[in-house]
């Protein structure tokens, strides 16, 4: 048994300049998660003692994305060795209080698995373990990957650059994914040692390898699936991440019993909670936030984010949960219907196009077409409540705050401002008047003056 203790230091302080955008690159949503969040999401599998994440010193929105992480400010960006160094000061007082293994990860690779890094921390756990362990893989293109040099007996020589390597260097098809995992006073010992005499001239955290090697003491290498190493430099990169991404989450929607009858079109978030026999048609988006319950039917082109839906539930096909709408068990929300931050309860009907915002529907309500709550009033918002069993005639405004009894009745076309009460009927419109006749005797005027113009 060993009693090491596992640290992680994710590394987040680069500008990425080839994003060109204002947003630092590691808070780029994929599956409506911040990169970040995925790297931090698959290291908390392993239950580290602590975890470092290494920020630039305008980075205060990465600070907070990271929390509750530590944060480690490397005031310049000297190279990847000389981020790591960065969080040496955060990790001493546990590296004084036991043995840590130190795993170094990027935050630009949100589809690493845990799968992964655990093998990493299995390979250091062994008896006859190395005292570093490089990961690598094997890219159909290795592009501007470093190249990893391995010498006869499988340890690690050198770690290249793709900047600093020569043609034949350049020809090696094991490339580094960057991760790292290392005994933790060796790997800051080796740290200390980086030049930085090389074509970047950075402090490369790759250069430790070659030193171990010196000390006749060489790292191992770990390999790992191409797909996980798919790092996010530019909007392209982010688009292939992002297909990957909704690739696993698809998989894994149908994988716990989920039916999506063509998964492409699908859109999922990270924190998508499905049901069993949960059936999604095509052309739907799920943003963050949103639970779907057993045998809920998803009809084509709604879009849900921040909602809760109830088992038996049926929505669209067009519906629209903003952020707040619980929709309970057997509700039926219709298309055009927008729901906010309101609670159609189970059983209520809102089957045609309809807003309800800031409102409470009870069971078995029933919302006519073109229903709307005026929750607004230009200054603030305002609730409406409809009762159990209620029933609103179509085209019918409730001027919030408002509340309808259960039982109620509203006539369609009515403008309530005042509460109804339980089993009233309402109906607030102008009275209709019938002028006998009037409209014939009108037609009768026009044809006569038309004929007059002409004669
Ligand atoms: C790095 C590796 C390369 C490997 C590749 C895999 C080094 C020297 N090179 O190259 O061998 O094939 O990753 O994707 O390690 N960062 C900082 N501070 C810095 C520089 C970088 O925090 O001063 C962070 C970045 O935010 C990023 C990570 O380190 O998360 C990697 O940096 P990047 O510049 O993308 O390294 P690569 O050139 O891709
Ligand atoms: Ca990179």
């Amino acid at each position: 048994m060993s009693d090491r203790k596992l640290a992680v230091v994710i590394l987040a302080a680069g500008k990425g300049t080839r994003m060109k955008s204002d947003l630092p690159k590691v808070l780029h949503p994929v599956a409506g998660r911040p990169m970040l969040q995925h790297v931090q999401a698959s290291v908390a599998e392993l239950a580290p003692a602590e975890t470092v994440v290494v920020v630039a010193s305008d980075m205060a929105a990465v600070e907070a994305a990271a929390a509750p992480s530590r944060c480690a400010v490397q005031s310049q960006p000297l190279g990847t060795g000389h981020a790591v160094a960065a969080a040496q000061q955060a990790l001493q007082p546990l590296m004084d209080a036991a043995a840590v293994d130190v795993l170094v990860v990027f935050g630009d690779t949100p589809l690493l698995t845990a799968a992964t890094l655990n093998r990493m921390v299995e390979a250091r756990a062994r008896p006859e373990a190395a005292e570093i362990y490089g990961l690598a893989f094997r890219p159909a293109d290795p592009a501007q990957y470093g190249r990893i040099i391995l010498d006869d007996d499988g340890r690690i020589e050198k770690i290249v650059e793709f900047a600093d390597a020569d043609s034949a260097q350049r020809r090696i098809g094991l490339c580094n994914a960057g991760i790292v995992i290392a005994d933790g006073q060796r790997l800051f010992e080796l740290l200390g040692r980086l030049g930085s005499d090389n074509a970047q001239g950075e402090y490369y955290l790759t250069d430790i390898f070659a030193l171990a090697r010196q000390d006749g003491r060489p790292a191992g290498v770990v390999e790992c699936p191409v797909e996980e190493m798919l790092g996010v430099n530019s909007r392209a990169d982010l688009a292939l991440v992002e297909a990957v991404m909704q690739d696993r989450l698809r998989r894994r929607a149908m994988a716990e019993g989920a039916t999506l009858i063509d998964p492409a079109t699908v859109w999922l978030s990270a924190d998508t909670r499905l049901g069993r026999d949960v059936t999604i048609h095509p052309s739907v988006f799920i943003g963050p936030r949103v639970s779907i319950g057993d045998g809920v039917e998803i009809r084509s082109f709604s879009h849900l984010e921040g909602a809760e839906v109830g088992a038996g539930a049926v929505l669209g096909p067009f519906a629209r949960l903003r952020p707040g709408a619980e929709i309970g068990e057997n509700a039926h929300v219709g298309n055009f219907v927008e729901i906010k931050n309101a609670q159609l309860s189970a059983g209520a009907k809102a089957n045609h196009p309809s807003y309800l915002g800031d409102a409470s529907v009870g069971p078995g309500a029933n919302i006519g077409a073109g229903t709307i709550t005026c929750n607004y009033d230009g200054f603030a918002k305002h609730r409406t409540a409809i009762g159990e069993g209620a029933f609103i005639g179509s085209n019918t405004a409730l001027v919030a705050p408002v509340d309808v009894g259960s039982g109620a009745v509203v006539g369609a076309g009515s403008t309530i401002v005042r509460d109804v009460p339980e089993d009233a009927i309402a109906v607030a419109r102008a009275v209709q008047q019938n002028n006998e006749g009037q409209a014939a005797r009108s037609r009768a005027r026009t044809q006569a003056e038309k004929d007059r113009q002409k004669g």
